[in-house]
């Protein structure tokens, strides 16, 4: 099954410029870009993509963390593009996540883990139409 997902490569991986290096990690696993923008969000911009997580202890650091510096955020496309981008990523925590992934290689811990990416079909159709118009994705 064809599907998008979204992607972010966050301040900490971005400004160490590790954002061509963890896209081609996903380009070989076979995710297609169809969507990239580089923004600096405020951080009431990041408490509306991160609504869901606004009742956790880490809201306001996760927010403020993600309004540091820019962001590359990305639109990948292919056969089960939601899993594969997960299984790229690696676990949340970088201490956790298996050799190979892009968040043992470039995460620094469970807050600051270098990238993000969407965890159901719904949260991608949320997160995509965040940043995206029709227009913004390559067909
Ligand atoms: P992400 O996949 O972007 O989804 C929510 C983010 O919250 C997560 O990656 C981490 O950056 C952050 N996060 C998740 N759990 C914790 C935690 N226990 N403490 C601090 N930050 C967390």
């Amino acid at each position: 099954m064809q599907e998008k997902t979204l992607a972010i490569i966050k301040p900490d991986a971005f400004s160490r410029n590790s954002g061509g290096q963890i896209i081609a990690m996903a380009e070989a696993k076979e995710l297609s870009l169809i969507g990239a923008k580089l923004l600096h969000l405020t951080q009431q911009e990041v408490q509306g993509f991160y609504k869901v997580h606004r009742e956790k202890v880490f809201f306001d650091s996760l927010t403020q963390f993600m309004s540091e510096g820019p962001i590359f955020v990305l639109v990948f496309q292919g056969e089960n593009a939601i899993v594969r981008w997960r299984e790229t990523m690696g676990a949340t925590n970088p201490a956790e996540a298996e050799e190979g992934t892009v968040r043992a290689q470039f995460g620094e811990n469970i807050e600051r883990n270098a990238v993000h990416g969407s965890d159901s079909p719904e949260s991608a159709s949320f997160e995509i139409s965040y940043f995206f118009n029709e227009l913004e994705l390559v067909r």
